[in-house]
């Protein structure tokens, strides 16, 4: 099967990746849904809404701060790091992810679609203020605060990621979209495939006629459509892609 799925990624036009938490789950991030899973620890109705950011910011960003610091400590894996020497290799086109852990980009991917956002990413409840902290410098700033405020209004920020019962960004959602239409291949990697719209990625590959190839642990909800299920952990099998489609494109 690994020869099959190297032969037809090296012989494709237009691959595309679609990954979720499991493909960070290697670089010490937990998952959502998993064994250790944050929605089986703590309660997303209470973390990860709109309405829960109105009743309690500061629980909310203790959460998120969290976060950050889990993420900070993390590195790409090299599931990430096989996935952006496919795109090196002019394999994979784009990366369209769920992740907001930006490890993607960290690991060298170019082209990645950010659908739920990016944990490094902020943004003003009220008036148009965004800031990627990354590039601002500010991270410990952000850290260092109980209820972090608007530079511009004074108005609480928010985290710049996508929360239960929000709408995806128009941008990416559309991008994603017409990019899953043009593909004829889609590697989904550690993904439930339970929340949409994300989650019609692989479905829409399908239906245009694309091939859909899976690596998880074990069977999601995408499996039925997957015309190829590679069953293990992303760290593993995708630097084994990379080295078959090399074996390949050098015969
Ligand atoms: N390699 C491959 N797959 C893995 C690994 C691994 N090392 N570890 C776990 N997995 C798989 C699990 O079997 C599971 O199918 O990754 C998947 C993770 O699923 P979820 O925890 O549901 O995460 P995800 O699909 O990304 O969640 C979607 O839900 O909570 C929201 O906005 C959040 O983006 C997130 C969305
Ligand atoms: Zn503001």
């Amino acid at each position: 099967m690994f020869r099959e799925v190297s032969k037809i990624l090296a012989k494709s036009s237009m691959a595309i990746a679609f990954t979720g938490a499991g493909i960070s789950a290697e670089s010490g991030i937990p998952t959502f849904r998993g064994k250790d899973g944050l929605w089986r620890k703590y309660r997303a109705e209470e973390l990860a809404t709109p309405e829960a950011f109105k009743r309690d910011p500061k629980l909310v960003w203790e959460f998120y701060k969290w976060r950050i610091k889990k993420i900070l400590e993390a590195r790409p894996n090299p599931a990430h790091i096989a996935l952006a020497e496919m795109e090196k290799m002019g394999i994979i086109k784009a990366v369209i992810t769920q992740n907001v852990d930006d490890l993607h980009k960290e690991a060298g991917s170019i082209n990645v679609i950010e659908l739920h956002g990016n944990i490094f990413r902020i943004k003003c409840t009220s008036c148009s203020y965004r800031e990627y902290l990354k590039e601002t410098g500010r991270i410990e700033w952000l850290l260092s605060q109980e209820l972090p405020k608007c530079p511009n209004c004074g108005s609480f920020l928010r985290p710049d990621v996508v929360w239960f019962g929000e709408a995806l960004p128009e941008k990416e959602l559309t991008t994603a979209f017409s990019l899953a239409k043009k593909a004829d291949v889609v590697l989904v990697v550690g993904t439930s495939g339970v929340v949409y719209p994300a989650a019609y990625i692989p479905y829409i590959v399908k239906e245009s006629g694309g091939i859909v190839v899976e690596v998880n642990i074990e069977p999601s909800s995408i499996t039925p459509i997957a015309d190829f299920f590679l069953r293990g952990k992303a760290g593993e099998i995708l630097p084994r892609l990379v080295g078959e489609i090399r074996r390949y494109l050098n015969e």
